[in-house]
């Protein structure tokens, strides 16, 4: 099958908007591939912040991603062998994933490892520029999002879950920071993309938004 014609679903969104449940949720139903961009970033900003690479150094930063040694385990991401599926998840790690995706020399490394990821029989990729930049083709784009105290309302509730103190004052400057930065950066700012099909799930269980993306995919196909 050509590659073009491998059917990919481009989900994405903000911070804790929970597309990440949904997307992985998709996949599964639909025995799909799955792309956790966002957990590449996250895997360049914790190998920076283990090296100590400084933000100021693009290029050594780019070729970091472009060495990447990732290999997705079922719900295990592991790095050079190790498992850093945690480790990745940490709000450091977030905020340091957040300035490095502003780089353009980071985003261009990892381009094409994320068009590897279209394979047989379809995709599900989730992250911020799916849709408008990494697959502009997308058979069925999804901008998904929720309002900022929604997303810090679970944000809050994953983390004392886990059993990690939060303070809701902290988690919202810091949602809100993370918005300003991934929808005001230069290169490949989060917005919908053309064509994208609007999903706010403010108000909605994790169970109705897969409903409505399998819906959409349905009536499309
Ligand atoms: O989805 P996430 O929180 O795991 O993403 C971490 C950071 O990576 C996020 O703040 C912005 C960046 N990112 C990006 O710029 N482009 C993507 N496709 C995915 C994530």
């Amino acid at each position: 099958m050509p590659t073009s014609n491998i059917p990919v679903i481009a989900i994405d969104g903000p911070t804790a908007s929970g597309k990440g449940t949904v997307a992985h949720k998709v996949a599964d139903r639909l025995k799909f591939h799955y792309l956790d961009s966002g957990a590449l970033y996250r895997l360049t900003a914790l190998s920076a912040i283990r090296r100590d690479t400084p933000l100021t150094d693009e290029h050594a930063l780019a070729k970091l991603a472009e060495h990447l040694s990732v290999h997705f385990s079922g719900p295990d991401i592991l790095l050079a062998n190790e498992n850093v599926t945690q480790a990745i998840r940490a709000e450091s790690v977030g905020n340091m994933a957040s300035k490095i995706a502003a780089l353009p020399a980071v985003r261009q490394a990892l381009f094409s490892l994320q068009l590897g990821f279209r394979k047989p029989p379809g995709l599900v990729a989730d992250g911020r520029d799916m849709g408008t930049v990494i697959f502009p083709h997308a058979q069925l784009k999804v901008f998904l999002t929720a309002s900022v105290a929604a997303r810090a309302q679970r944000r809050y509730k994953q983390l004392i879950d886990k059993g990690i103190p939060a303070n809701m004052e902290d988690l919202l400057s810091d949602l809100q920071a993370r918005d300003d930065r991934d929808t005001q950066r230069a290169i490949a700012p989060l917005v919908p993309a053309e064509g994208a099909r609007l999903l706010d799930t403010s108000n909605m269980t994790a169970d109705e938004a897969i409903e409505q993306v399998l819906k959409w995919y349905a009536e499309i196909k």
